[in-house]
């Protein structure tokens, strides 16, 4: 049974509201992301709708994909709109300049794209260019998309087959603009934000969420000065934070590693804490009231790329790993929830963390599309505080903690809770006092595995996956859990 630690769910406190927009995804045009991924035309042999996937879309539905962000990225301040409208064998073909240079058909463009979320019932993000374009080019975009009277652009989207305008929420101003957004200094960018910010207009009754851009992790000086400069103009601020534990130079592999790369990954990825909590540093004193709202929208591990794939694409296999990234990130954004209001994990398939791998009309959800699964009962649920007990999992000379743990409740009468054992070796008893309520049901579901790179393949794509779990008991109205080494369990309390 290994340490004992001892939490407490605080069953009658309010947390505020888990938002089911933490659980979003992120799709670029990059690699086999889009093409070759998510979208395979109408004429392809692999079953569709609009060219998309079924299976893909079948997939997404079933995790309740909240949000999507779309097309970059560096990807989107390139990204010129008007190139990917109208019929498709008229749209130019342009260079990809950011990824490999390939060639972008622009097949999947506006249209394809706000029709999918529509399909999936998933709030769309956009990613506006504010690097290569104009203020010009992005409030045009929010008018096509978005104005219902007599305008041009309006009836040229109609002319396009869409009478009725979409509801466009998320915008965001720019991408990683200190970066290939345009190597821009914050003073630079806060300027040129508020300048577009100040075009991208409500139309029609739609209401525009206008998302500034952040730093990469800990950036404390880009932080303070866009913070300062232009928080009145900002709903919402971005923040980018990957899991490497390596140089960008020379990243560590995906599958086939040992002890060491298991616990460096995981303990990196708790670094995410830091970068929330340097980016609130700079909001709370300007925006103590935290109106505007913290969206990390990219984060996940970053690899090598598997071998005999090109570089640019960041193809990477998914193991139990991943998945515990994926569960210790989720809770921390759960933690966060006064601040943090919506993630993207990057990206939804075919690159870095996807949710789901493709590789012709065969596909495989990955370890960490079972996490999302598992984790949805959290979605707009109300948050239930929770003291976790001191329990180390030591490395060498380093630790972490070992058990993470987040509770929510959505429906009267029942707790849901999820706990991740971080230890590569041993298991860890929890007991759970309930403060305030008693249980008298488990029920519960594991995912782990015997070996630390435990993944999925196209020729066994149901070898990791959720299972019954009988490690979760009542006693005397407390709940006791046997949680594995490597693992993620989530249990479902019911209340007396
Ligand atoms: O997700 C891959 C890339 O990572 C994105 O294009 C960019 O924003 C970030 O650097």
């Amino acid at each position: 049974r290994g340490e004992q630690v001892a939490c407490t769910i605080h069953a009658t406190e309010d947390g505020g509201k888990i938002s089911r927009h933490l659980y979003g995804h992120f799709a670029e045009h990059l690699g086999r992301c889009v093409y070759d991924g998510i979208w395979v035309g109408e004429d392809s042999d692999i079953p569709n709708k609009n060219g998309v996937r079924t299976d893909i879309i079948d997939a997404l539905k079933a995790i309740k994909i909240p949000n999507l962000r779309w097309p970059g990225g560096c990807f989107a301040d390139d990204y010129h709109w008007r190139d990917g409208i109208g019929p498709v064998e008229e749209r130019p073909k342009r260079i990809n300049i950011h990824w490999g240079q390939e060639v972008e058909t622009n097949a999947f463009g506006t249209h394809e794209f706000l029709n999918l979320c529509e399909e999936l019932g998933a709030e769309p993000y956009l990613a506006g260019n504010v690097g290569s374009g104009t203020p010009q080019e992005l409030r045009d975009w929010v008018e096509y998309i978005t104005y219902d009277g007599d305008s041009e652009l309006a009836n040229l989207r109609r002319s396009h087959g869409r009478e009725k305008p979409w509801k466009l929420k998320y915008l965001g101003v720019g991408n990683e603009n200190w970066g290939c957004g345009g190597d821009m200094r914050p003073e630079y960018y806060a300027d040129l934000y508020r300048r577009y910010a100040m075009f991208c207009r409500d139309f029609s009754g739609n209401e525009l969420y206008r998302v500034a851009c952040g730093p990469s992790g800990f950036d404390k000086n880009w932080n303070q000065v866009v913070m300062q400069r232009a928080h009145r103009q900002m709903q919402g601020y971005s923040l980018h934070y990957y899991t490497l534990a390596a140089p960008w130079s020379d990243k560590r592999p995906a599958t086939g590693f040992d002890e060491e790369a298991w616990f460096s990954i995981l303990r990196d990825s708790l670094q995410m804490r830091r970068a929330i909590h340097e980016a609130e540093d700079a909001m709370d004193p300007v925006d103590p009231d935290k109106r505007i709202g913290l969206i990390v929208d990219e984060w996940g591990t970053w690899y090598r790329g598997e071998p005999g794939t090109p570089g640019y694409a960041l193809y990477q296999q998914n193991t139990l790993r991943d998945a515990l990234v994926a569960g210790l990130t989720l809770h921390i954004f759960h933690e966060n929830n006064e601040r943090v209001v919506m993630a993207n994990l990057a990206q939804t398939v075919n690159v870095l963390q996807a949710l789901i791998l493709t590789d012709g009309p065969k596909m495989a959800l990955t370890p960490t599309y079972h996490v999302l699964d598992l984790f949805k009962v959290h979605h707009d649920a109300k948050r239930l505080p929770v003291d976790v007990g001191a329990v180390d999992y030591k490395y060498r000379d380093q630790k972490i903690p070992a058990i993470s743990v987040s509770a929510s409740t959505k429906e009267a009468g029942v707790i849901d809770v999820s706990i991740v054992n971080t230890h590569a070796r041993e298991a860890v008893s929890v007991s759970f006092d309930l403060d305030g309520a008693t249980a008298k049901e488990v029920t519960s579901k594991v995912l782990n595995a015997e070996e630390l790179d435990a993944h999925n393949t196209f020729d066994e794509p149901g070898r990791l996956q959720p299972k019954a779990f009988d490690g979760a008991r009542i006693v005397d109205g407390d709940v006791k859990v046997d949680m594995p080494p490597r693992s993620i369990v989530v249990i479902a309390l019911r209340l007396d």
